[in-house]
């Protein structure tokens, strides 16, 4: 028996848009219904090209009865808002990422979707990847030993261009730093490898774009519940951007990821699996390093099929808000301790002191 397709809406048509298009386009279990977004040239432009129907506001959106789930793709301080107005609209929702600007948010989402007994999954794509759940694994079975070391470098270039191509960019309480923007992917990676996290200390400067009022660069000590120590350095200051490197260093293990692809596998207890574990990945896929729109869909198609999947079996999708918040959390805390010039413990006191 062929099951009918789920119907989806997109709340925003601007740079990611597309790629959740050509995911639901791509799978033969999805179907774009609609998208709406307040600036009507790129509605129009992404209806056009998705054959979609297009709306002004979420509201209208919402209450097509054909859309069962919402994909939310607005600046990141909007994101709360709009998940309570799906939820209150019986609709699932995906969340791109960070889920939202504050803890406080977080709950209120999750309360708000429980309540309403709808789904909710967080667009993390970078988890999925086939060396990050190798690392995943190897982390499980205690094949690191005891890890000394979970580092991430993401040393990327944005023009200031970029920046200028929306108001909410330019903007810190928005959620356009490195940190809370481009580096959250890599964050929550260590977090989903190694975390929980206890105490951070952070350093954040504008290296390379004066025009805006927000960090360019992080770099940052972590100390992790494990007894693991580590690094976060991001910047979209670094000319012409490098692919991001994630590195976890044991007694027994090292292992170190470089764009998506697997570069350094190697440990004491050598396994016959570990040869092709090697070969993960690909250096010529695009990972986002010196432009904002360079990156496959493919990640994208793979969380919306889960959700298909969460709503057709009543599972939890497989990347839940709860365990993206911890991910903020470290975030946020990062910001805390560079503005306190100090480090901070986790969980964060006062998270309204972040902003
Ligand atoms: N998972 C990933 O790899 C990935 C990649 C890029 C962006 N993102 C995330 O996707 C989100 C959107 O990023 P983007 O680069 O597409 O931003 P964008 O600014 O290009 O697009 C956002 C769109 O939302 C629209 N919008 C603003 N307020 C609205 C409202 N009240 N109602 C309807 N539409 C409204 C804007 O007009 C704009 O077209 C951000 O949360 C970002 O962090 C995730």
């Amino acid at each position: 028996m062929t099951q009918s397709r789920i119907g989806f809406g997109l709340l925003g048509a601007g740079l990611v848009a597309p790629f959740h298009a050509k995911a639901l386009r791509a799978s033969d279990r999805t179907e774009l219904i609609a998208a709406a977004d307040i600036d009507s040239e790129r509605l129009a432009k992404l209806t056009r090209e998705f054959a979609c129907a297009g709306y002004s506001n979420l509201d209208e959106m919402l209450a097509n009865p054909a859309i069962q789930v919402v994909n939310i793709l607005t600046p990141n301080h909007l994101h709360s808002d709009a998940v309570l107005a799906c939820a209150r609209a019986g609709k699932h929702v995906l969340v791109e990422k960070p889920p939202a600007m504050s803890l406080r948010e977080v709950d209120g989402m999750a309360a708000a979707c429980a309540a309403a007994s709808v789904k909710i999954g967080v667009v993390l794509q970078c988890r999925i990847r086939k060396p990050v759940q190798a690392m995943r694994q190897a982390i499980q079975e205690g094949r690191f030993g005891k890890i000394h070391h979970a580092d991430t470098y993401m040393k990327w270039y944005r023009s200031t261009d970029y920046y200028r191509m929306d108001a909410w960019r330019m903007s810190r309480r928005s959620g356009a730093g490195v940190t809370i923007q481009q580096a959250f992917h890599y964050i929550d990676l260590l977090q989903y490898l190694v975390g929980p996290v206890k105490r951070v200390e952070a350093r954040m400067n504008n290296l390379a774009h004066p025009a805006v009022e927000l960090e360019d660069t992080l770099l940052a000590f972590v100390d992790y519940h494990c007894a693991a120590q580590g690094v976060v350095q991001a910047s979209t200051a670094l000319w012409p951007g490098t692919d991001i490197r994630i590195e976890i260093n044991g007694d027994n293990g090292t292992a170190i990821m470089i764009g998506e692809r697997m570069d350094t596998w190697k440990f004491k207890d050598e396994r016959p699996e570990d040869a092709e574990i090697r070969h993960y990945g690909s250096a010529a896929v695009a990972t986002g390093a010196t432009g904002a729109a360079d990156f496959s869909f493919y990640d994208h198609q793979t969380v919306i099929e889960d959700m298909v999947d969460a709503i057709r079996t009543g599972r939890h999708p497989m990347i839940t808000l709860e365990s993206a918040r911890p991910t903020l959390e470290w975030a946020l805390a990062m910001y805390q301790s560079a503005k306190e010039h100090a480090p901070v413990d986790l969980p964060i006191r006062d998270e309204d002191a972040v902003w």
